[in-house]
């Protein structure tokens, strides 16, 4: 079997190296990829953007590609999916309509409201006076989003009608965000514990993955800049079996009906971010069209089951019988970011890695190569990512990796995993 990964970053780098492992794949190529697939057995970069679906087409065409496997949200919601299925090729992941269900906040809310599954009470707005109207009836804390892609900058917790008005402007007046702010999302602050509970579905079938949970904040004990997510662990303690339950059945699985009596069936990896309550009810904060980063470095040291294989089921609408096998072990790995992170920050440091083991690995997401240098590229470079007896010992067994790690301007959290401890 060939595999083909879109992307760039660690979720690829660990989608990759899952699906190498096994005799069946005889090859996985990685468009654009990092340093990391670049340096694995039975893995090869193609200098493709993610982006470039023409490119991407030719090259699956040509390799035979068996299975191609979208790890982004842009590709997804410029239609990447739609493409291959034309060009004759299996591809997993949602359709350009599905994928609104991430690429229009909007779009994702109205559907929520009208079939029924719990969320955040919200308005839209594309003029300032009624939105700050809006936020005066309702009061603060409250949520203001983007509509549209935002790489996860696009929402604003205001606990003032300062901070509200003047996230308000800097979307829709000030253009912030360009056409993806043109539109705001106003709702309800949810309190609560947030969990990332994501499935593999097929149009129909649902295959969930083990659970975790991650750390958005860039700083110690939860605070400071949201950020694409500092850290992540699996399983995560907060998902009971209620939880799991009461997500299953109230979410899960009237989304996937839903959508597909509204005709665009979803297939590919379905992410709800859930906050969940005190009485372990569950509502959707958000849905993303892909597999979670970082989330997917853990969840990936702990699948046992050939993940290439599960997601050409999944494209071809036989995930009814599928299962997948985890490690009963905890996974936990620590995103090592360039200093500055998620602003101004350096690239081309010097990166010397420790050896990685059966139970432990780094993970590359934003590396280069320059000459046999590992050097860093992107402002979330590394995770490193540990197995261990529990998430107590996977925790230890992270960070004494990330401690062999050689690069003077990294930046990390000392703390991911304190939530389910
Ligand atoms: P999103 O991109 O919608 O996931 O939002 C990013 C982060 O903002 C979430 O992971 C939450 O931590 C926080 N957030 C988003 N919406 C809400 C809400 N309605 N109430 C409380 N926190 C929220
Ligand atoms: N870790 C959050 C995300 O992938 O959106």
């Amino acid at each position: 079997m060939k595999v083909l990964v879109i992307g760039s970053g660690g979720r690829e780098h660990a989608i990759a190296w899952q699906c190498a492992q096994f005799d069946e794949v005889s090859h996985v190529f990685v468009a654009p990829g990092n340093a990391g697939t670049a340096q694995e057995k039975k893995i090869s970069n193609i200098s493709i953007a993610a982006e470039d679906i023409t490119e991407l087409i030719a090259f699956a065409k040509e390799e035979l590609i068996d299975i191609s496997i979208v790890g982004p949200e842009a590709p997804l919601v410029l239609g990447v999916v739609d493409d291959f299925k034309d060009a004759g090729l299996a591809i997993f992941g949602p359709s350009k309509k599905a994928a609104q269900l991430e690429g229009s906040k909007v779009f994702c809310k109205d559907f929520l409201d009208r079939n029924k599954i719990p969320t955040a009470y919200y308005k839209a707005f594309t003029q300032t006076i009624p939105a700050i109207d809006y936020v005066k009836e309702k009061g603060t804390p409250i949520v203001i989003k983007a509509d549209g892609l935002a790489a996860g900058k696009g929402v604003v917790i205001a606990h003032s009608l300062k901070e509200a008005s003047d996230a308000i402007n800097d979307m829709l007046e000030g253009n912030r965000f360009g056409k993806a702010g043109s539109r705001v999302v106003i709702e309800e602050f949810l309190e609560g514990e947030e969990a990332s509970f994501i499935v593999m579905v097929d149009g129909n079938n649902i295959l969930p993955m083990a659970t975790s949970q991650d750390h958005k904040a860039r700083d110690n004990s939860d605070k400071g800049p949201n950020t694409g997510g500092m850290g992540a662990y699996s399983p995560a303690p907060v998902v009971s079996d209620l939880v799991y339950k009461n997500a299953m059945e109230k979410v899960i699985r009237p989304t996937v009906d839903a959508m597909k009596n509204e005709g665009a069936p979803y297939t590919g990896f379905l992410y709800a971010g859930l906050m969940i309550d005190q009485n372990e009810d569950v509502r959707v904060l958000e849905y993303n069209c892909r597999f979670g980063d970082p989330e997917t470095q853990p969840i990936m040291m702990r699948l046992q089951s050939n993940l290439a294989k599960l997601c050409l089921l999944g494209a071809n609408g036989s995930l009814a019988n599928a299962a997948a096998e985890w490690d009963s072990r905890s996974s936990l790995g620590v995103v090592m970011a360039a200093r500055g992170y998620p602003n101004a920050y350096q690239k081309g440091e010097l990166i010397t890695l420790p050896i990685n083991s059966s139970s432990s690995k780094v993970f590359h997401s934003g590396t280069i190569l320059d000459n046999e240098k590992l050097l860093s590229n992107r402002r979330r470079v590394l995770c490193a990512t540990s197995l261990g007896k529990d998430l107590k010992d996977a925790q230890n067994r992270a960070y004494e990796l990330v401690n062999k790690v050689r690069w003077d301007g990294s930046y990390f959290r000392t703390d991911i995993g304190f939530k389910g401890l």
